[in-house]
C-alpha cells in the first residue's frame, strides 16, 4: 500500500454536499483508522471568509450521522486534522496560497523521502469545475519533496460529482474542459448508488451463482423495474432541482448505473476496465426511448417553492421504459421509474420471470416468481415463489427466500456510499467511478427526450403528494408486461 503524506482537499468545504456527505465520510474512514493521523491532513476550501474553528464548527455537528459508536474524543481529535482555506474557484491567490499550505503540511510530515498524495474532491456546481480544475492543474499539483525515481507513487487525483453537464453536448464539453487538464486515471466521477451495498453485490450475486446464470435471460425474465421513491419533495433544493429534474437528478445516472449492472455481459475479468467496457457495451445496445414509453409526473405543489418558476414542466416523476437490443435481452422492458414526495421511501430491482408454463397448479392468480434487491432501506433480497400452503389441504399459497442484512449479519455495519468510494479514490480503484465514455453513452440515451421536455412538447401530469405517481405510470408498467401480485406483502422479518 501507498504511504507517505496524503492531503485531502474539500472544495466547496462550506457548502451542503461537503457537510452532509464528504466530511462524514472521511471521518468514519478515520475513525475505522484508513486516514492515520500521522500521515493525512484535510483542507477545506471556499470563498467564504471563516477561520480554522469556524469551519470546525459548522461540520461538527454533522460528523457522527446516525451512528453513535465513536466517541466524543474522535471527533475532537479528527477536527484537529482539518485546516481551512479560503479564496475564489478561479484567482491564482488563493490557489497559491492553498498550495502553500497543503506544501508546509507535507514538509512537516515527511521525515523520509516519499511522495505526497493529493486528493482534491470538487463538492462544487459543475459551472466551476473547468476554472478549478485549471486552478489545480496550474498552482496545486502533487510535487516531490525530495528527489527520488518517479514511480514511488506520488499522485493528484480530482474527484467530481453529477450533474455532469445537462445533456450530451453540454456533458461531452465539461469533459474534454477536464480532459486536457487531467488524464482519465486522474478523475474520479462519483455516483453515490455505486457504493451502495447490494450495487456492489450485483456482479457477485449473477456471476457467482449458479442459480441466475441460465436464467439471467429474454427466455425467463418477463420484465425487470429499476424503481427509486422519495418520500419528500424537493425541500429547499427546489432552484437546483428545477433545472435539473428527475431524470436527469436519478435516473440518467444513479438508476442507469443500476441497470447496466443488472443487464451487462459477463466481464472478462474484475478489473475495472474489464467492468466498465461491459458496461459501455450495454448502454450502447439501448434502443431509442419511445414516447409512449414515458410517463412524466409533477407533484402538486412543487410550484409553490419560491425558487421555482410558477411555469415550471420539470418533472419530478418519470417511468421510462428502455429496451435492448441484443441477443440476452431483445423484447425485455427495463421499467426506470423516479419519483419525488410519493408514498414511500425505497429503492430496488425487481425481476419479474414469466408464467410457468403448462401450469397444473393455476398459480396465475397468485403471482409470478420474483426476485427482489432491495437496495434501500433494509438491504435484503428476496425470491418469491410459490409453495404448498402448510396444512391438510394441498392448496398453493405465495412465499418467499429472504436474505435480510440486518437479520443475517447482525453487529455487521455497512458502510456509507461515500465512504467506501472515497477509500477507492485514495486506493486507486475506478471500477465503481464513472468512465467518459460511459458517461458519453448515458447522455445519448436521454438527450433527445430531455430536448423534448425542456423543448415543452412533452408535460408532466400532476399527481398527488404522498401518492404512488400518476396513473398512468401502473398502467404502462402493466402494458409493458409486469403483472402486480395481489393479496401478497413482503415483511421486513423480526430480529432474532
Ligand atoms: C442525489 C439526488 O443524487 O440522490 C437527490 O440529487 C436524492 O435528489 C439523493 O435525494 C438520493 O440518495 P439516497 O442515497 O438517499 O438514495
Amino acid at each position: 500500500a501507498e504511504t507517505g503524506c496524503l492531503s485531502i482537499i474539500v472544495l466547496g468545504a462550506s457548502g451542503d454536499l461537503a457537510k452532509k456527505k464528504t466530511f462524514p465520510a472521511l471521518f468514519h474512514l478515520y475513525c475505522q483508522g484508513f486516514l492515520p493521523p500521522n500521515e493525512v491532513h484535510i483542507f477545506g476550501y471556499a470563498r467564504t471568509k471563516i477561520s480554522d474553528d469556524e469551519l470546525r464548527n459548522r461540520i461538527r455537528g454533522y460528523l457522527l450521522g446516525e451512528r453513535s459508536s465513536s466517541p466524543s474524543e474522535d471527533v475532537s481529535e479528527f477536527l484537529k486534522l482539518v485546516k481551512y482555506v479560503s479564496g475564489s474557484y478561479d484567482s491564482a491567490e488563493g490557489f497559491q496560497l492553498l498550495d502553500k499550505e497543503i506544501a508546509m503540511h507535507e514538509i512537516s510530515k515527511s521525515s523520509q523521502e516519499v511522495s505526497c498524495r493529493r486528493l482534491f474532491y470538487l463538492a462544487l456546481p459543475p459551472s466551476v469545475y473547468p476554472s478549478v480544475c485549471r486552478m489545480i492543474r496550474k498552482y496545486c499539483m502533487n510535487k516531490y519533496i525530495r528527489y527520488f525515481p518517479a514511480d514511488l507513487g506520488g499522485w493528484t487525483r480530482v474527484v467530481v460529482e453529477k450533474p455532469f453537464g445537462k445533456d450530451l453536448d453540454s456533458a461531452e464539453l465539461l469533459s474534454s474542459q477536464i480532459g486536457e487538464l487531467f488524464d482519465e486515471p486522474q478523475i474520479y466521477r462519483i455516483d453515490h448508488y455505486l457504493g451502495k451495498e447490494l450495487v456492489q453485490n450485483l456482479l457477485v450475486l449473477r456471476f457467482a451463482n449458479r442459480f441466475f446464470l441460465p436464467l439471467w435471460n429474454r427466455d425467463n425474465i418477463d420484465n425487470v423495474q429499476i424503481v427509486f421513491r422519495e418520500d419528500f419533495g424537493t425541500e429547499g433544493r427546489g432552484g437546483y432541482f428545477d433545472e435539473y429534474g428527475i431524470i436527469r437528478d436519478i435516473i440518467q445516472n444513479h438508476l442507469l448505473q443500476v441497470f447496466c449492472l443488472v443487464a451487462m455481459e459477463k466481464p472478462v475479468s474484475l478489473k475495472p476496465e474489464h467492468i466498465r467496457d461491459e458496461k459501455v457495451k450495454v448502454l450502447q445496445s439501448v434502443l431509442p426511448i419511445k414516447d409512449e414509453e414515458v410517463v412524466l409526473g409533477q407533484y402538486e405543489g412543487y410550484r409553490d417553492d419560491p425558487t421555482v418558476p410558477d411555469q415550471s414542466n420539470t418533472p419530478t416523476f418519470a417511468t421510462v421504459i428502455l429496451r435492448i437490443h441484443n441477443e440476452r435481452w431483445e423484447g425485455v422492458p427495463f421499467i426506470l421509474k423516479a419519483g419525488k414526495a410519493l408514498n414511500s421511501r425505497k429503492a430496488e430491482i425487481r425481476v419479474q420471470f414469466k408464467d410457468v408454463p403448462g401450469d397444473i397448479f393455476k398459480c396465475e392468480k397468485q403471482g409470478r416468481n420474483e426476485f427482489v434487491i432491495r437496495l434501500q432501506p433494509s438491504e435484503a433480497m428476496y425470491m418469491k415463489l410459490t409453495v404448498k400452503q402448510p396444512g391438510l389441504e394441498m392448496s398453493t399459497v405465495q412465499s418467499e427466500l429472504d436474505l435480510s442484512y440486518k437479520q443475517r449479519y447482525q453487529g455487521v455495519m455497512i458502510p456509507e456510499a461515500y465512504e467506501r468510494l472515497i477509500l477507492d479514490t485514495i486506493r486507486c480503484d475506478q471500477q465503481h467511478f464513472v468512465r467518459r465514455d460511459e458517461l458519453k453513452a448515458a447522455w445519448e440515451i436521454f438527450t433527445p427526450l430531455l430536448h423534448r421536455i425542456d423543448n415543452g412538447e412533452m408535460k408532466p401530469t400532476p399527481y398527488q403528494q404522498g401518492s404512488r405517481g400518476p396513473t398512468e405510470a401502473d398502467e404502462l408498467s402493466a402494458k409493458a408486461g409486469y403483472v402486480q401480485t395481489h393479496g401478497y406483502i413482503w415483511a421486513l422479518p423480526p430480529y432474532r
